[in-house]
């Protein structure tokens, strides 16, 4: 197979693509960003997606990342997008983007993908390894569960109440912006969901991925925690590159 796969990350605001060598996790292309369609039902969502293959003129594989869970082509949940993508099997549809192969995973889980091959979790791929939680914190929260460099599916703790209150809906990226948050103030939140985190699946290693992860230097060291905890190295690539992939794992 060719290592060039287009890869996708549909988000709760943005869809971003690249071409992505899946054999160095690089982008081969500047990645691309368009506005999520609203109302984000799969018929625009899947415009959007056709669109970028005709500006791109591709023709190979494709990997998409969703913000919701995902199991064997379905999309299960999708807080951020339409009703009408729940219970669907869009991994069908998304098929008729191209004859070669396509894959459909959680966002979160590709971000972690990207992130275990070739990023700040590189170290715990091997087959020995210890655990890896990656959150991503942006619209919603992400996550992604590694043991011994291998993925535990669509873990969705950023749904765990933390209170009254989802953990999504308090401590994500989108949140500190709402609550206009100090770094300080936004980093002892996170600091608390992870200590939580840090009792149920007691990690080896914390990355803290998603588009606030850039700021990581002003709200890490309010993040108080006994794991490790490191910010993503790929950054807002992570999802699209690890939907790319994922392309191999089908
Ligand atoms: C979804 C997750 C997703 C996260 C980040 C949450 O609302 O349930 O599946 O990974 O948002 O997009």
């Amino acid at each position: 197979m060719t290592p060039l796969v287009l890869g996708f990350d549909i988000g709760g605001s943005l869809i971003k693509c690249a071409v992505v060598d899946i054999t160095t996790g690089q982008t081969r292309t500047e990645p691309i960003q368009v506005p999520l369609p609203q109302p984000a039902t799969p018929t625009a969502v899947f415009a959007e997606l056709r669109a970028a293959l005709g500006r791109e003129k591709w023709h190979g594989p494709v990997g998409v990342g969703y913000p919701g869970v995902v199991k064997n082509g379905f999309t299960l949940t999708g807080a951020h997008l339409d009703r009408s993508f729940i219970g669907l099997n869009w991994l069908d549809d998304l098929r008729k983007l191209t004859a070669q192969p396509v894959a459909l995973i959680n966002d979160a889980d590709a971000a972690g993908l990207a992130e275990i091959r070739f990023g700040a979790a590189r170290i715990f791929a091997a087959p020995d390894a210890g655990t890896v939680l990656l959150v991503t914190l942006g619209t919603g929260i992400g996550s992604a569960l590694f043991h011994g460099g291998r993925l535990l599916p669509n873990t969705e703790f950023g749904h765990m109440l933390m209170g009254e209150r989802e953990a999504e809906q308090w401590a994500a990226g989108s949140v500190r912006i709402r609550e206009n948050l100090d770094w300080p103030a936004y980093g002892a939140r996170v600091g608390r969901f992870l200590r939580e985190m840090e009792k149920l699946v007691s990690p080896d290693l914390i990355v803290v991925g998603g588009g606030v992860s850039e700021n990581f230097a002003l709200f890490g060291p309010h993040i108080d925690i006994g794991c490790a905890t490191v910010p993503a190295e790929l950054g807002n690539r992570a999802g699209l590159i690890g939907a790319a992939l994922a392309v191999t794992e089908e």
